[in-house]
Formats: C-alpha cells, sequence, structure tokens
C-alpha cells in the first residue's frame, strides 16, 4: 500500500463572486461558523454513503498476454462498488472558498471474472471462471462548488470533482494462481480509473442532490394566516476563514402581495461573542417593524373587551362615581370598550433592551339595546421592554409594561378625570390587554432553519438594532425537500 498522502481536497468550495454593485436590501443575515460547517459536512458525508446504492461499473474486456500461457481472453464483469467509507474530512472555510479535505476513503467491489485460452499445439479451449473482491485502500476525493444567489435561490456549480485511488488489493476466489497476478498486471490500472469514474459520477449524483435541495427552499415562510417571512436569497455568500454567510430579505410580507419595503443600509456580517457556536442569525429590526406594520394593516390590532376580571367595571353603575354623567346619561347599561392600536407599535433595539412603544385608542361604548354607543374616546401611550427566546425554531417574544400615559381625544359625557380612570386603565392593560398580546407574541415567528434542524442552545444577544441568535443545532430527520422549512 502507498503512504497515506493526506492532501486538501476541496469537496466545499465557494465561488468568490466579484462585489455586488448594488446590495440588495437584507434584514436577516445568517452565518455558519466553523462549527457549524463541521456539523453539516460530517452528516452530508453521513448521508451521501448512508444512500449510495451499490454501483455497477462497465464490463473490461481484454486479451492478456500472460508469461508462459500466452494469450488469454479476459473478461471481468459484474463488477459493483459498495461499502463506501470516508475515514477523514475536514472543511476548511476561507475567503477564497470552503473546502473539504478528506482522506482514507474505502470501498469494496465485487466482481466476476472468466477467462479462455488455447494453444497452437492444442487447439481446445481452456477457460475458467469465478468471483473475486476488490478492496480499495486508500482513495481521496474532493468536490468544488460553487455558491451563488440567482433570482433568490441559492445556485451550487460543480467546479471540480474528482476521486484518486493510492491503492487496491484484489482477492480472488478460485482460479490458477497465475490469474491473480496477470490481472493484478493488466488491469489494475484500467479498474482504478474505471472505479475512479464511477465514484466522480456518484459524487456529481450527491451534489445533484444537495442542489436540488438548495433548490427547493421556498421563498417565503409562513407565519400564520395573514403575513409570511420572505427568505428570497440576495445579495452574494459571505466568505471568510472561518465562516460561510448569506443574507435574506427576512421582512414581514402579506401571504398575497408585496406591501413593504424598509430603507436600510446593509449591516456587518452576524458576530456571535462564542465562536464554538454553529450559527448565527442577525434579525434587523426592521423586521419586527414589517411584522407590526403589515399586521397593523390588516386590521388584525383592535379588540372589543367585553369581559374583564371586574365585570362590574363594564356596566355604567360601575362607574357612577369615577364619571357622574355617564351614569346619569345611560344609568345601569352595560358597557364594552373597543381598543385600537393608532399607530404600528414602534420597538427600538439597543444593547441594554429592547423598548416598544404602543399607541392605543379606547373607545368605550355604552350598550343600550342592541345600539352601540361610543361616549369617549381615550389615547394610550404605552411603553414596555421585551423580551426575546427561542422556542423549538420560532422567536418568541414577551411584553412587560413599564408605563402608560393617557388623554382624552373627545367625550360626550363631560370631562374625564384621568387621575381616577388611570388605575382602572392599568389595571385593563396589565390583565386584558398584555395577556393577549404575550399570548400572541408568545408564539412568534419561524426563524430561517431548514427542515430537520433543530436550535439547540441557544444565545440571543441584542445589539443596536438588530437581535442576533447564537445556536447550536440539531439533525433528527431526513432531508425532506417537500417540507423544508419547519417552526
Ligand atoms: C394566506 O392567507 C389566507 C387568508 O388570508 C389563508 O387562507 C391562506 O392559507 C394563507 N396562505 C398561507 C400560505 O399561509
Ligand atoms: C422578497 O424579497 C425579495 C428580495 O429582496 C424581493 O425582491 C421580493 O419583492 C420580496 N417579496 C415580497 C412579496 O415582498
Ligand atoms: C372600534 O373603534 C374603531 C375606531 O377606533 C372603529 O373603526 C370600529 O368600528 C369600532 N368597532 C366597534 C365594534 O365599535
Ligand atoms: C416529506 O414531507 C411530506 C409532508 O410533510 C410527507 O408527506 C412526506 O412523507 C415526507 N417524505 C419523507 C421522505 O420523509
Amino acid at each position: 500500500m502507498s503512504p497515506i498522502i493526506i492532501y486538501p481536497i476541496l469537496i466545499f468550495s465557494l465561488l468568490i463572486l466579484p462585489p455586488p454593485i448594488t446590495a440588495d436590501q437584507s434584514f436577516i443575515s445568517v452565518l455558519i461558523t466553523q462549527t457549524g460547517l463541521d456539523f453539516v459536512k460530517n452528516l452530508l458525508v453521513k448521508k451521501a454513503i448512508s444512500t449510495i446504492t451499490p454501483s455497477p461499473i462497465s464490463k473490461i474486456d481484454r486479451v492478456v498476454n500472460i508469461p508462459v500461457i500466452g494469450k488469454v481472453h479476459t473478461v471481468l464483469s459484474d463488477v459493483t462498488i459498495y461499502r463506501f467509507s470516508v475515514g477523514l474530512s475536514q472543511v476548511i472555510p476561507g475567503p477564497t472558498g470552503v473546502s473539504i479535505a478528506g482522506s482514507d476513503v474505502t470501498c469494496r467491489l465485487s466482481m466476476k471474472w472468466h477467462y479462455s485460452y488455447g494453444s497452437s499445439l492444442a487447439p481446445i479451449s481452456i477457460s475458467d471462471s469465478g468471483t473475486a473482491a476488490i478492496e480499495v485502500n486508500s482513495m481521496e476525493m474532493g468536490v468544488t462548488l460553487g455558491f451563488n444567489i440567482q433570482g433568490g435561490s441559492m445556485k451550487l456549480s460543480t467546479i471540480k470533482c474528482n476521486c484518486h485511488i493510492h491503492d487496491i488489493s484484489i482477492d480472488l476466489d478460485g482460479g490458477a494462481s497465475w490469474l491473480y497476478q496477470g490481472i493484478l498486471d493488466a488491469f489494475k490500472d484500467e479498474i482504478v480509473s474505471a472505479v475512479e469514474k464511477t465514484i466522480t459520477k456518484i459524487l456529481k449524483i450527491e451534489i445533484a442532490k444537495l442542489e436540488s435541495l438548495l433548490q427547493s427552499l421556498p421563498k417565503q415562510i409562513a407565519v400564520d394566516d395573514v403575513a409570511s417571512l420572505n427568505v428570497t436569497f440576495v445579495n452574494n455568500p459571505f466568505l471568510s476563514d472561518k465562516s460561510l454567510g448569506f443574507e435574506i430579505n427576512g421582512l414581514f410580507m402579506e401571504n398575497r402581495t408585496d406591501t413593504h419595503s424598509y430603507g436600510n443600509s446593509l449591516q456587518p456580517p452576524v458576530i456571535c461573542s462564542d465562536p464554538s457556536k454553529m450559527i448565527g442569525i442577525a434579525l434587523d429590526e426592521a423586521v419586527f417593524k414589517s411584522a407590526f406594520a403589515l399586521y397593523y394593516n390588516a386590521m388584525f390590532m383592535h379588540w372589543i373587551v367585553d369581559k374583564i376580571p371586574d365585570q362590574s367595571l363594564l356596566n355604567t353603575a360601575g362607574w357612577r362615581f369615577i364619571v357622574p354623567e355617564l351614569y346619569k346619561k345611560y344609568p345601569n347599561d352595560n358597557m364594552n370598550l373597543n381598543l385600537s392600536l393608532s399607530y404600528p407599535p414602534v420597538v427600538q433595539i439597543s444593547l441594554q433592551n429592547i423598548d416598544a412603544t404602543i399607541y392605543a385608542d379606547l373607545v368605550i361604548d355604552v350598550l343600550d339595546g342592541s345600539d352601540i354607543i361610543p361616549v369617549a374616546c381615550l389615547s394610550l401611550v404605552m411603553s414596555g421592554t421585551g423580551s426575546v427566546k427561542i422556542t423549538g425554531n420560532n422567536l418568541a417574544s414577551h411584553l412587560k409594561m413599564d408605563d402608560f400615559t393617557m388623554s382624552l381625544k373627545w367625550s360626550k359625557i363631560g370631562t374625564l378625570h384621568m387621575f381616577l380612570i388611570q388605575p382602572v386603565m392599568w389595571t385593563l392593560i396589565e390583565t386584558v390587554f398584555l395577556p393577549y398580546v404575550n399570548a400572541r407574541i408568545g408564539i412568534g415567528f419561524p426563524l430561517p432553519i431548514i427542515s430537520g434542524f433543530t436550535l439547540q442552545n441557544a444565545e440571543i444577544i441584542t445589539s443596536d438594532s438588530r437581535i442576533t441568535v447564537c445556536s447550536d443545532v440539531t439533525y433528527y430527520e431526513s432531508f425532506n425537500s417537500t417540507q423544508v422549512y419547519t417552526s
């Protein structure tokens, strides 16, 4: 066996493309670190090996000159490659590409042999046949792939795809002893080159599978009936000697039409403080703005409150001493509160906090028989702080109210004394509005994670105008191109 030479083999390599002339807007960036690339590489290698089916090699047919015996017509047929294993593999990202160095690849071949010969003295044909096992002991294989964003999809191109065998050993089952040496001498190179060609073909098939997986990634992930997250790839992949990054549009959109776009400059790549995390996903403030704007426009942000913990407050009698005029005009009538946001919530992400400001109008309705009579309207400005966490592959949030101010917008029931109403409103906000909001945002929305992968040990970093999720991933099922994102 020849010495094991480990030389870098490029299995994965990304084309460095010229910098884009005009950068598309991107609000979510995803960075796959060295650890993440190792994980994906191991997965791909394992996946590829487990899906490789025994592969036939075309028949080798030749007349060989064997010493003493003379010309022998030899046929090697039914040559099949099976039992494939990769000893070492290594992924090395770099500014000019991401490479995987692999070596110590082994596989086995089974085949049938047949020979026949006749001599000039005795023109009787002598023939024999049997089987043989070939062991490929030291093989290197490599693929160089180019990545390119085209029409919002990740496109793969095969720059290089090769395989090199250092050594094989042949084990004949039966046959004459001269045959072994004869076959070894005459066919070794041919077998090696046939195997190399076949393995290269197998690699190309695996690349095509990966390519079709990438091509099948959807351009949007449904969040609910109303919204989808636009996960169209934009710009070119980001490459360094530590990671591979890419950018996606990342804004919320109606699941039917395109209505929003935000102007924002391109952000620097994702930064994770813990370099051992596999991936980093950075979400710009604009992602949240687009979500709120969308839901606001979809008119999903208003509530008719007709049940509260202290139900007596939904009857004018309960307001008898707070707003005497109300009781005087509509004695003992039921009421409801019509709360609607007057402006999309404003979110500001900073190093310390996620600040949220909610602007709402609260219309007090009196229910007089079947009539709904609006009697007053209050303007509320609520401010709170948000926190985010990962549940499954969703980014979920929770809001805590810190403060609120209110003012009277209009009234048909005279002046309202704000200092009397304020505590009542605060209770309503805390007991009705906030739990409702938290129930909704607590579900969160799906981060762009390919199906089968789950975030694990995620860490969330807030920085100026962005939220970064740094996480490891685990893999739990086979690639399924019909359902490529999970939430
Ligand atoms: C889009 O919204 C409609 C209703 O507004 C809903 O029926 C449909 O299922 C949604 N589509 C997706 C992909 O969420
Ligand atoms: C999704 O993002 C892409 C890339 O930024 C953009 O071209 C496309 O118009 C967006 N789609 C919608 C529906 O907003
Ligand atoms: C609630 O108030 C909004 C305006 O603030 C109004 O458009 C809507 O019709 C009201 N709904 C009910 C049921 O009163
Ligand atoms: C892929 O996902 C679809 C939809 O969830 C399912 O019907 C199908 O059986 C899955 N295929 C495999 C190979 O898991």
